[in-house]
């Protein structure tokens, strides 16, 4: 059943307290629904307490929750087992894991992890730091002229020194969806293990961590509609029991003496200290909400807006819009340069009309420079924005030409 779009707004009460908002900026954080609200509240309310410590029916419901959520989380992105996920903070949290533990097990000096200019700063700075380090070498694969992987550089790159690979599954400049299971095959075939950063993908296509085949694989609860501080990190059964911690505390360890530790097996061995408990019982109800409309609706919806969005956009003059031109080829995220206006100050300028745009590199420093710029303006959607938010923004647009005599 298509879903009715517009009604799916009042499930957001931030639209309520400001009601002419026009919110542009998922690719940095969704707005919430009443659904998640409700639930962090409720959690509070009726199962707070530590997990995995009381002996008491307290902790035991908040375990219990936490651990359904788990459950929920793994369903949601396509593995039946739910050990394979860890909580992390967020998707940079998750990248440092695997970046440190990874590398600890696997990578010896003059060892190559492949990267591409696509990424976002949390997708290199991490293997930068663990770089110089450990003494590994990072080599970028480049983009094409219309924003995708360049595959043929992506081979040039490889070295029988690749020991990972880590790429984004959608750029979260130019919205690209790069071809993660073709990928995966090519590299797996060498060899090489693939991490997918899917913080730009999850909650907008379908992501089954299965059917890609990729070995780790990470997203951000606030960018699918969940809280803030909570994200997973899905590890491939190949490396769950076999990489050492990441960060170690309470709640890791099997037994502690003066002279050293043993270690739980994952999920925990993952997860030093106290988790966002409530964050993650979010997370699960902002899954449930997700898979209740549907993914491929939302998909749906994101592909005809993205198209009505790149069709009128492109008609305004002194536009040049940044990435692939087809909606099919991308997710609802649009870059875009506006003639000779800095784009702080066209958002500054858009937000004085309601509209809330992003500005800047986007933690994308090294793509700017392949597309030859320092910053651009990015608009992105949501299953609550709608043709009247791209008609907004247009005609904003087109008024803030008028005013400047551009
Ligand atoms: C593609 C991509 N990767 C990683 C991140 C980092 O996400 P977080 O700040 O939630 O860790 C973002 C955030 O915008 C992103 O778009």
């Amino acid at each position: 059943m298509p879903l009715n779009f517009h009604t799916i707004k009042k499930d957001f009460p931030i639209f309520t307290t400001h009601k002419k908002l026009v919110y542009l900026d998922n690719a940095a954080t969704t707005q919430k629904p009443s659904a998640v609200i409700n639930a962090l509240a409720h959690h509070y309310r009726t199962a707070n307490a530590n997990i995995k410590r009381g002996i008491y029916g307290l902790s035991e419901d908040a375990t219990e929750a936490y651990e359904e959520a788990r459950w929920k989380v793994a369903q949601f992105c396509g593995t039946p087992c739910a050990r394979q996920i860890i909580f992390t903070k967020n998707t940079t949290e998750a990248i440092n894991l695997v970046a440190h533990s990874f590398t600890r097990a696997h990578c010896k000096r003059g060892d190559e992890i492949l990267l591409t200019v696509m990424e976002h700063h949390s997708n290199i700075v991490p293997w930068q730091m663990i770089a110089k380090e450990r003494g590994l070498k990072l080599r970028f694969v480049n983009i094409t002229k219309t924003g995708e992987l360049d595959m043929r550089d992506l081979k040039s790159k490889i070295t029988s020194r690749t020991k990972l690979c880590a790429v984004t599954h959608v750029s979260n400049v130019l919205g690209t969806i790069n071809p993660i299971a073709e990928l995966v095959t090519l590299l797996h075939a060498r060899g090489i293990p693939v991490l997918v950063d899917g913080a730009q993908a999850i909650g907008h296509i379908p992501v089954h961590v299965e059917k890609l085949g990729c070995d780790f694989y990470v997203f951000s609860g606030h960018k699918m509609f969940a809280p803030t501080g909570i994200g997973a990190l899905y590890i491939h059964q190949k490396y769950l029991e076999t990489l050492p911690p990441f960060q170690s505390g309470g709640d890791m360890v099997l037994s502690v003496t003066e002279r050293g530790a043993t270690f739980q097996d994952a999920p925990e061995r993952f997860e030093a200290g106290t988790p966002p408990i409530e964050a993650a019982v979010a997370l699960g109800v902002a899954a449930d909400y997700i898979s209740k409309l549907g993914v491929m609706n939302i998909r749906q919806h994101e592909i005809t807006l993205t198209a009505y969005a790149l069709r009128k956009l492109a008609r305004i003059p002194g536009i040049t819009l940044f990435g692939p031109k087809k909606a099919q080829q991308k997710t609802g995220v649009i870059s875009f340069a506006f003639n000779t206006i800095h784009p702080h100050d066209l958002a500054s300028l858009l937000d004085e009309k309601n509209i809330a745009i992003r500005a800047g590199h986007h933690c994308a420093m090294p793509l700017h420079r392949s597309l030859g710029v320092t910053a651009s303006a990015r608009a992105s959607f949501s299953i609550y924005n709608t043709k009247k938010d791209v008609d907004a923004l247009c005609a904003a647009l087109v008024t803030i030409t008028d005013a400047l005599h551009i």
